[in-house]
């Protein structure tokens, strides 16, 4: 490992994390350079598989979350899609601003749900999802791809949706249809992430306080990187996957 000249924030031996996407990427390399204005160092009290599996889906989260400015606090979120990598930072950060969370996924994964703080859990394969309700704040729609007209119902008026991921199709339609939508005093909103090192900061924080904490579900080792990329393509991971390049690192 090395240090270039003008690095004044690291010393050679630090170990440090980060998102390298606005930098060219390389999360898969043994070694890679990085500018010194993208990682912050690794805190002790985390491992350096839970700081893999921080960057860029708890700071998704994060941005997600506040997308809306105001306060949080005291509201009522659904999150569909809400036992993949963002949805379980996301459900975990809304937690912690005392948000009552309504999760969206398949029945394997809601005891998880329950554990990370849920307030209600919904099985999209069996249940309705109005079950709890049709009067929510935000619906974050992170993964699945339920059409907008559908989670439109069940926001209150002056609610939002926010779409984070899922389906292309539903992405443009929101694009497209949010002037169609702000008529009707109901709001889509898109969220285009960025890798902000203080969010960062702040998340690892937080893991740090032990109030939210990376759930992974395999670590996998570099040659095992061709199945473990399969997993991700097939839409049902739960929490991240972490690739390491020596056993050593496996947890
Ligand atoms: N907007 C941005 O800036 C930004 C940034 C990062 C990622 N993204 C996007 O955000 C999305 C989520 O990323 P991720 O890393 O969290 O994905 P992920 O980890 O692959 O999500 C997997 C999870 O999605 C759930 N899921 C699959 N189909 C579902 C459905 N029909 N309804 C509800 N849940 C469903 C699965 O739960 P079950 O197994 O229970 O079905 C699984 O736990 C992706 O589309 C990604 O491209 C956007």
């Amino acid at each position: 490992m090395e240090v270039g000249p003008h690095v004044s924030l690291f010393s050679v031996g630090d170990e440090v994390f980060g998102d390298l996407s606005g930098v060219g990427f390389g999360g898969f390399a043994e070694y890679v350079v990085a500018d010194e204005t993208v990682i912050i160092k690794k805190p002790e009290s985390i491992s350096i598989v839970q700081a893999a599996a921080l960057p860029m889906a708890s700071v998704t989260a994060l941005q997600a979350l506040h997308k809306i400015p105001g306060t949080v606090e005291g509201k009522k979120i659904m999150i569909l899609g809400s036992s993949g990598g963002v949805g379980t930072y996301l459900l975990q950060l809304a937690h912690v601003e005392k948000v009552q969370v309504t999760t969206v996924c398949s029945g394997k994964n809601v005891s998880l749900m329950n554990q990370l703080g849920a307030t209600h859990t919904i099985d999209y394969t069996k249940d309705a999802l109005d079950i709890f309700g049709s009067d929510y704040d935000q619906i974050f729609a992170v993964h699945g791809n339920h059409s907008l007209s559908s989670l439109r119902k069940l926001l209150k008026p002056g609610g939002s949706i926010i779409v984070v991921g899922g389906s292309v199709s539903r992405l443009i339609k929101a694009l497209i249809l949010a002037p169609v939508f702000s008529l009707t005093k109901k709001t889509v909103q898109t969220l285009a992430a960025k890798p902000v090192l203080k969010d960062l900061l702040f998340v690892t924080t937080l893991v740090e306080q032990g109030l939210i904490q990376p759930y992974i579900e395999a670590t996998y080792l570099f040659s095992e990187l061709p199945h473990a990329l399969e997993l991700c393509r097939g839409g049902h991971a739960k929490g991240k996957l972490v690739i390491t390049m020596n056993e050593l690192n496996r947890e």
